[in-house]
Formats: structure tokens, C-alpha cells, sequence
């Protein structure tokens, strides 16, 4: 019975993807591309083997755990020029609470850089036209680290796109648009070699087309154990959505073509039915300040039908101190042997490791 409505549900999709194809404007933002060959990559236990679904609260969000909250900043996709890399943002700001989370919400937040993705990950990952945030925890894992977003802040082009400035700018993958400072005068600007960043240590997959009854528990639990998820979404029907929980269960806006984070869930007491709170990656002026709420457990517009997990492996939290013209961290032998380097980097536990959400052992606090 699971595999005659899983081939439905496929059917479905293709069915919809040539009919929107010639009806419809909307190019998908989710796409997997040819280079991205590992879409999950884990050994830990997953958190619904060690968390019932009687034992998850009725409510939870990581916007706010005991009056604190752990979601990082709400980002724009399309600024300063429209681009379609949802899926960077979904992707990358789940990882970035999932270090805010690992710090307690200590400190200044963390932001890793959503540019450095478009200028290096465009084998794997995706462009402006396009990508999936598996892609972006794959090449994020194999390439060591990401960059923060103030030595590579967001511009919103990728090295194919023409809209805005994106024809005047470079975005090829070096070093100078991996990590960069700028001086004034003739100089311009020159690559940082050794800079603040982030490791991934293991990231995976859920689908209500694999596992038809228990995706929202696994997702729950996946979210109250370690942190936000980044999911698939139709976004079609919510382009003016202006508040309140979504509740089109239509087969036919079930196709993913957006990239969002899952953040946490609710129960409605009007019908006391479950949904989930969405960040989206349109501003802060969009649905209920950047954010959405879905039903939970219908798949409605394909929310849960393609949802990726990841967990930090390392991060930085004290610096090499680079100069400002950034010389003395452009030549690695002189900061490997400097004896003032006083770098501090935090290594992530992962809650599956002994089996305490993080969600519980945060709202103790
Ligand atoms: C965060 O809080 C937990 C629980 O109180 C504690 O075990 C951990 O050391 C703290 N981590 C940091 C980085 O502050
Ligand atoms: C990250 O973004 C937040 C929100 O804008 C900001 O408060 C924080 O200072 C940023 N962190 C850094 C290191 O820039
Ligand atoms: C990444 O940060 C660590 C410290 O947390 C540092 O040792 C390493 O050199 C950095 N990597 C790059 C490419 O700058
Ligand atoms: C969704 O709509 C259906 C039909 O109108 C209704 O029965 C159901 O209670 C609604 N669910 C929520 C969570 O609003």
C-alpha cells in the first residue's frame, strides 16, 4: 500500500513539473545537481530511535526556549538582486542556529557565509538558478569549512547570473572571494588564508515519501534533539500568504521548488491540531516577520516531503589575529609558527551521543 501511493505521489510531481512548465513563471529553486553524488552522510543514532513521540512537548521553538531565542538572524534571498538560492539560505541558517544552540546563545552570534557557498559550491551545491541544501552540507563536509559572513558577505550572484550587478561582479572560486579585505588606493583588495569558520560533521534526510506514518515524530524529535532543519516547500500558494497556518493539502501543490527552515511546531487550539513554524529566506516584511505555519502531518505543499538535517563539527570561537591589510595571514608558514596565535576553536558535542535533547536540557535553564 506504501509503494502504490509513494509512486502516486511521484506521478503526481511529474506530472505537475511539465504542466508547470508551461503554464507557470516560477523557475524551481530546488534542484540536485550532477556533481552532488552523497545526499546523506552519518553513523549517529537518529533521535527519533531514542525520543518517543509521547515524550515530545505539545509546543516547541527554538524562537524561544525558556524566554531565550536561538534562530539567527532572518536573511533575504533577494537583495541587493533577485536570486534563487532559498536553498543556501535554508541550509545555511538551520546550521547557523545549530551553532548558536551549541553556545547557548553565548556570545555574538555566528553567520557563516551563504556567498561563499555560490562562489565555490556550484559543482555541488547550486547558483542563483538554483540548488539543494543536501548539496550544500555535502560540500561544505568535504571541503573543511565554511567562511563567516563578514570576510564574504551575501551579494546575491552567482558567476552565471545577470540580474542587478551580478555582471560586473567575480564570483569564480579563490581565495580573494572566500575570505577578503579591502584596502584603499591602488592595492584594492587582497585574500585572507586563515580566517573564523565552520566544519560539518555528519548531515542526512527525511521524507514522508519514505516512511508515510512517522515523518513528523522524526522530524520533531530531530528538531528538539539538535536544532532546526532546512525543508522542502511548494511556495507558490504562499507568495501572499499574510499570516495564519496554511492548510492546503492538495496533492497538486505538493511539488517542492523552495527551500525553507523548519524552526519548531505548535498546536492550534482552535482545532487543536499540529503545525510547524517555518523561517522563510523573503525578509522580515513577508508572512509573520519572515516566518510561515503549515499544518503538520499532511505533507501539505510538500513540507515534508524533503527535509535535511546537518551538525556542526567545529567551529571558531577566538581568531588568528589578521592585520588590516591582512598580510601577516596571507602566507600560512608565518601564522603556523607565530607565537602569539592564541585561536580557540569549539568542538560540537552531538546530543545523539548520549542521548539528552538539546531542547530539554535548554528549557532546564
Ligand atoms: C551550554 O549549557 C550546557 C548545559 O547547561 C553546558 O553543559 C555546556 O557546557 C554549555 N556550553 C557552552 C559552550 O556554554
Ligand atoms: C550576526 O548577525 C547578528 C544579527 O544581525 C548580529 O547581531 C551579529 O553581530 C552578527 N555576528 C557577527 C560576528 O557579525
Ligand atoms: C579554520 O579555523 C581553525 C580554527 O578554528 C583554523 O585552525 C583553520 O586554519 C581555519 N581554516 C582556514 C581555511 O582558515
Ligand atoms: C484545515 O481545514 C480543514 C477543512 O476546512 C479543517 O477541517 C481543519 O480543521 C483545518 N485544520 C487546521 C489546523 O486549521
Amino acid at each position: 500500500m506504501m509503494f502504490h501511493l509513494q509512486s502516486f505521489l511521484l506521478t503526481t510531481s511529474v506530472v505537475l513539473l511539465s504542466t508547470s512548465a508551461v503554464v507557470n513563471a516560477r523557475h524551481s529553486e530546488f534542484v540536485m545537481l550532477e556533481g552532488h553524488d552523497q545526499v546523506e552522510s552519518y553513523t549517529s543514532p537518529l533521535p527519533y530511535t531514542y525520543i518517543a513521540e509521547d515524550d515530545l512537548p505539545d509546543d516547541f521553538t527554538w524562537g524561544n526556549v525558556h524566554g531565550k531565542s536561538y534562530l539567527t538572524k532572518s536573511l533575504n534571498q533577494h537583495i541587493p538582486q533577485y536570486c534563487g538560492s532559498c536553498w543556501a539560505h535554508g541550509a545555511m541558517s538551520s546550521l547557523s542556529d545549530r551553532i548558536k544552540i551549541a553556545r547557548n546563545a553565548t556570545g555574538d552570534e555566528i553567520n557563516l557565509s551563504i556567498q561563499h557557498i555560490l562562489n565555490c559550491a556550484g559543482r555541488v551545491a547550486g547558483s542563483c538558478h538554483g540548488g539543494s541544501h543536501t548539496g550544500v552540507y555535502q560540500f561544505i563536509k568535504q571541503n573543511g569549512h565554511v567562511s563567516y559572513d563578514t570576510c564574504a558577505p551575501y551579494i546575491a550572484c552567482s558567476s552565471e547570473s545577470t540580474d542587478g550587478f551580478c555582471g560586473h561582479v567575480d564570483t569564480t572560486c579563490t581565495a580573494i572571494n572566500t575570505c577578503r579585505t579591502c584596502t584603499h588606493g591602488a592595492a584594492g583588495c587582497a585574500a585572507i588564508n586563515v580566517f573564523p569558520n565552520a566544519s560539518l560533521a555528519e548531515y542526512g534526510t527525511y521524507s514522508v515519501l519514505k516512511d508515510m506514518t512517522s515523518v513528523s515524530h522524526k522530524i520533531k524529535a530531530e528538531v528538539y534533539a539538535r536544532g532546526p532543519v532546512a525543508a522542502g516547500v511548494n511556495a507558490e500558494p504562499i507568495v501572499k500568504y499574510e499570516g495564519g497556518i496554511v492548510n492546503n493539502t492538495h496533492f497538486w501543490n505538493m511539488m517542492v521548488n523552495h527551500i525553507v527552515a523548519i524552526v519548531g511546531w505548535g498546536t492550534d487550539k482552535a482545532t487543536g491540531k499540529q503545525y510547524w513554524i517555518v523561517r522563510n529566506s523573503w525578509g522580515e516584511y513577508w508572512g509573520e516577520l519572515g516566518y510561515f505555519r503549515i499544518v503538520m502531518g499532511h505533507n501539505a505543499l510538500g513540507i515534508e516531503s524533503t527535509i535535511a538535517w546537518a551538525t556542526p563539527a567545529a567551529f571558531t570561537v577566538q581568531n588568528f589575529p589578521c592585520n588590516e591589510d591582512g598580510a601577516n595571514c596571507q602566507d600560512a608558514p608565518s601564522f603556523e609558527s607565530s607565537s602569539s596565535s592564541s585561536v580557540r576553536t569549539q568542538y560540537y558535542t552531538d546530543p545523539s551521543k548520549d542521548g539528552v535533547p538539546l531542547g530539554a536540557l535548554l528549557s532546564q535553564k
